[in-house]
């Protein structure tokens, strides 16, 4: 990682204690539908009991839960420890796995999932590094069937998301939140069978589905 990384596991850890509080804010960026923006990951999801679902950036559990309450076997996996203590708490039937998702890949990790989902993560990755890492995830863990579905951060395209700064002012920090509209093309140039639905101004969902790549 490079040194001053900008998006250290330090920050998330001290974030941990009051994010659900932060998270209920859900008319301010950048949680502007946090709640619906999880239930349409549920539901586009269908999950059944039994499922194997691995939560990427699993954070305090807010998204993992969902799928506990649906009988899932949940995998949960995010670089901040103390973070994770929190979804512990919530989840104690769950496996759970530190590791950082620019890094190699966990071998306790290695297997398929029915389902794997994320939310509010990938915004911390640049589109190349966002797109190598859903190919990897679809062609090496998703299971015939499955879904990946990652929601996040994400403006229909820049002129969008320009506008959109300007409406939030001080609250507004410069990441890497995906354009749709450039995403999709770079997605399906990679192969995917993806879909893209907007959530709120300022969240979206892209769904993948396990497909012929190799
Ligand atoms: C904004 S929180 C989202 C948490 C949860 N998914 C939710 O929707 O509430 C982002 C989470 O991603 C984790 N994260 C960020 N970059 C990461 C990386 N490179 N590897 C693993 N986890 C990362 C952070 O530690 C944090 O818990």
């Amino acid at each position: 990682m490079p040194q001053n990384d900008p998006f250290s596991s330090n920050n998330f850890d001290s974030w941990a204690k009051s994010y659900d509080r932060d998270v209920q804010e859900q008319t301010r960026f950048p949680f502007n539908g946090y709640e619906r923006v999880l239930e349409t990951i549920l539901k586009l999801a269908e999950p059944q009991a039994g499922h194997a679902v691995l939560d990427l950036g699993t954070g305090t559990g807010n998204l993992a839960i969902r799928f506990a309450g649906k009988d899932c076997k949940l995998w949960c996996t995010d670089f901040s420890e103390v973070m994770l203590e929190k979804a512990r708490e919530k989840l104690p039937q769950a496996h759970f796995i530190v590791a950082d998702l620019r890094a190699e890949w966990p071998p306790e990790l290695s297997r398929s999932f029915d389902r794997i989902i994320s939310a509010y993560v990938f915004h911390h990755f640049e589109l190349d590094a966002k797109v190598n890492l859903c190919r990897e995830l679809v062609t090496k863990h998703l299971a015939p069937n499955g879904k990946l579905i990652i929601a996040d951060i994400s403006f229909p395209d820049s002129s969008t998301m320009s506008g959109f700064a300007k409406s939030v002012g001080d609250l507004w920090e410069d990441e890497f939140y995906w354009l749709a509209d450039e995403s999709m093309d770079a997605l399906k140039n990679a192969g995917m069978n993806v879909t893209y639905r907007q959530i709120s101004p300022c969240a979206g969902i892209y769904l993948m589905k396990a497909s012929n790549l190799s």
